[in-house]
């Protein structure tokens, strides 16, 4: 630990925080980038120095500076980093720091205002992977309350970021990109319903101008947290260039008593030369977490396109009995099992085995499921309660309301209030008796619908901040009662995906729309945060149920190669040739998955939107998967050389074609030369120059083995 210096530099991975402690000492960060080698504490203070912008004509006497706490008593005239009042007063702090710690790649600081009775704590660290992980936390060391409006985490942007990139989305179609110039004025993202949604931008990235996968400096941050937040970036006359993330709460939601604290989520902020290089940094990351799942993630089976509300034993018996033929390791029964639950309109709430449809309890079809050799896996949706359930119609004073005014239905469906202790208690027994009745190796843990009006009968305030802090608690309870338990997060399919969620989770249910074409956007935007073995890819019916398009195995198959697969599909009848296969399809998938769930994904910038190209590098560079999909017609015809970067510069390898059968060729084409007879080429050829692929009608695609020699 050292104490005092004035300028600071945190390196890790790659990554250089350079840090200058000055005037009301609060941290100012001069860079967050690439690394800048060793620096003497000489040059470090030029580089304070060379930072220094001049006083201009008709600005205020002290050009205000962008720390991580932006205040106005600095003169700050952006978006301030802490906003709040005691009845008004105090509404413009002047935090100090009074005490900076640090080690090579972290720094914490304590900045108090003795008259505003405010102290602030903030942490930077870099991790082995070059993530900036960054929160703050505010404690009330007055002696009455103060209301918390906001408190964010401030980071800044490089000079050059002019491009901003983010997702918005909807059912069916989560993680829709748009791309604007990041030109001066404020563009804000606010998730206002109570879970991120289905809008939601996980990253909000801004760059220069054009960046990709492959190249292009750009710099991103997301908040690790279930709840409604705010995200934006933020560009001043003066110069500051910034990113800004934080919870977003309602009026009065945080009132912090004499003493008390509210922490912000840890914000997550990467960079990278392509937005490739700043997804592996996060990956990276993540994969060193302690509760990242290790195992083989198992191929699933999951019912709900299947059969629906149809619960029949019979029919559902002949589905797991297919499901062990084609290999499946985990078998999860979807939504209909509880009382009263016939369909959407009733039932949630009541986490008891529904008596007229299954006599004989659940375990009938477990033994089945285990005497197969498969995991079972139960759907859950706790937080939720329909007004036509024996739950709501008892304690209808545990609904989220405001007002004494319940909200407006989603799903014909409320919010159980979870910061009510009872409720939460209610709640956890329930899930726990099914735990401990059943083997359930798996919950699929669904929230189906928006918030709003999110209030507790309690306390009569605002609630999605201690709800949010209470099902993570309720995760790891579960999770602590029965060692092994997975869970997947499921919200109307991709609606809560966050790095908060995912350190209670196993993996999330990507988007309910399974069409491939679809999904390869769906799935290339939510992989830039999220990695592989922990994203839900499963394998339809031919026909997909949110789109109505048709579309060979092949096609999704491989689009779901990559991920945790799954079926979604009812596969009781298939034909003999049908079976193998999908049984071809999930074999490739287990010989290849310590691969797609350990390496490097990758995605090529091809400039015909009709040609996807995305892979899979193994970390030491020896292997890899690509696949080539063939998205719609193009213009060109053939489509010319198809790149495969992220292999090693020097090193031989051999491609090869997986799918040789793989349909769609017209006719008049002639065989393709290499795939007869294998070419063997440099890392360095492949990424820059490329091979010809196989001709594909559209929505086709072809999967690619590249291994050294
Ligand atoms: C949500 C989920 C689906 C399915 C249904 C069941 O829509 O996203 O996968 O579980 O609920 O009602």
């Amino acid at each position: 630990m050292h104490h005092d210096s004035t300028v600071i530099h945190l390196r890790a991975g790659g990554t250089s925080v350079i840090v200058d402690l000055h005037d009301d000492g609060v941290p100012e960060i001069l860079h967050w980038g690439a690394d800048q080698g060793d620096l003497s504490p000489h040059e470090l203070s030029d580089i304070a120095r060379a930072t220094r912008a001049q006083r201009v004509s008709g600005g205020l006497d002290r050009p205000a500076r962008l720390t991580v706490l932006p205040q106005e008593s600095t003169g700050w005239q952006g978006t301030p980093g802490l906003t709040g009042s005691r009845s008004g007063q105090v509404f413009s702090p002047a935090l100090r720091a009074t005490e900076v710690v640090h080690t090579p790649s972290s720094l914490s600081f304590d900045a108090v205002d003795e008259t505003a009775r405010l102290r602030v704590h903030g942490t930077l660290a870099l991790d082995p992977a070059g993530v900036l992980s960054h929160s703050l936390t505010v404690t009330n060391t007055g002696d009455d309350d103060y209301d918390l409006v906001d408190l964010c985490v401030t980071l800044p942007l490089p000079a050059g970021a002019t491009e901003i990139l983010d997702t918005t989305g909807r059912h069916l179609r989560e993680r829709s990109p748009q791309r604007h110039a990041f030109t001066l004025g404020r563009h804000q993202r606010d998730s206002r319903k109570g879970r991120p949604g289905a809008d939601a931008t996980l990253l909000l990235f801004v760059g220069t101008p054009g960046f990709g996968f492959e190249r292009g400096l750009v710099h991103a941050v997301h908040l690790a947290f279930s709840g409604n937040q705010r995200v934006a970036a933020e560009k001043l006359v003066t110069g500051p260039a910034f990113l800004q993330a934080g919870e977003l709460l309602a009026a009065g939601e945080i009132r912090l008593a004499p003493g008390a604290s509210y922490s912000t989520p840890t914000v997550i902020a990467s960079w990278g030369d392509g937005l490739t290089e700043l997804s592996a940094r996060i990956h990276t990351r993540l994969r060193a977490r302690r509760v990242h799942p290790r195992s083989p993630r198992p191929v699933t089976l999951n019912t709900w396109e299947a059969v629906y509300f149809d619960h029949d034993l019979g029919r559902l018996t002949a589905l797991a009995e297919a499901a062990a033929r084609v290999g499946v390791e985990r078998y999860v029964l979807d939504d209909g099992w509880f009382h009263g639950r016939r369909d959407d309109t009733a039932g949630l709430g009541d986490w008891r085995v529904d008596a007229d449809v299954w006599p004989d309890g659940l375990s009938p079809l477990i033994d089945t499921v285990t005497g197969l050799g498969m995991q079972f896996g139960l759907w859950v949706e706790p937080e939720m309660v329909n007004p036509d359930s024996d739950l709501a119609r008892a304690h209808p004073d545990w609904l989220l309301q405001a007002a004494g005014r319940l909200p407006v239905e989603g799903r014909q469906q409320q919010v159980l209030d979870l910061s009510h202790p009872d409720a939460y208690a209610y709640i956890l027994e329930a899930l726990d008796a099914l735990l401990v009745e059943y083997p359930i190796g798996y919950l699929k843990w669904d929230h189906n619908r928006d918030l709003v009006d999110a209030g507790s009968t309690r306390t009569g305030t605002a609630a999605v901040h201690n709800n949010v802090v209470a099902l993570y608690a309720l995760l790891d309870e579960l999770k602590a009662r029965h060692p092994g338990l997975e869970i997947e997060s499921c919200a109307s399919g991709g609606a809560r995906v966050d790095l908060g969620i995912l350190d209670h989770t196993d993996r999330i249910w990507t988007s309910d729309c399974i069409d491939p074409i679809e999904r390869l956007t769906i799935q290339k935007y939510t992989g830039l945060l999220v990695p592989y073995e922990l994203m839900g890819a499963h394998i339809s019916g031919p026909e997909s149920h949110s789109t109505g398009r048709r579309h060979d195995l092949s096609m999704r198959a491989g689009v779901a190669l990559f991920g945790h697969l799954g079926i979604e599909w009812d596969i009781a009848a298939l034909s003999t040739t049908d079976e193998a296969e999908l049984t071809g399809w999930i074999d490739l998938y287990k010989a290849n998955r310590s691969l797609f769930h350990t390496g490097t994904s990758v995605h090529v910038d091809h400039p015909d939107p009709a040609v996807d190209i995305r892979g899979v590098v193994a970390t030491d560079q020896g292997s890899a998967v690509f696949v080539f999909s063939q998205v719609a017609t193009s213009a060109a015809y053939p489509v010319g050389p198809l790149r495969f970067p992220g292999l090693a510069a020097d090193t031989r390898y051999r491609v090869s074609l997986v799918n040789r059968e793989f349909t769609g060729i017209g006719n008049g084409q002639s065989p393709l030369d290499w795939a007869e007879q294998p070419v063997t080429l440099t890392g360095k050829y492949l990424a820059t120059i490329g091979l010809q692929g196989p001709v594909l009608f559209p929505e086709h695609l072809a999967v690619f083995s590249i291994t050294s020699v």
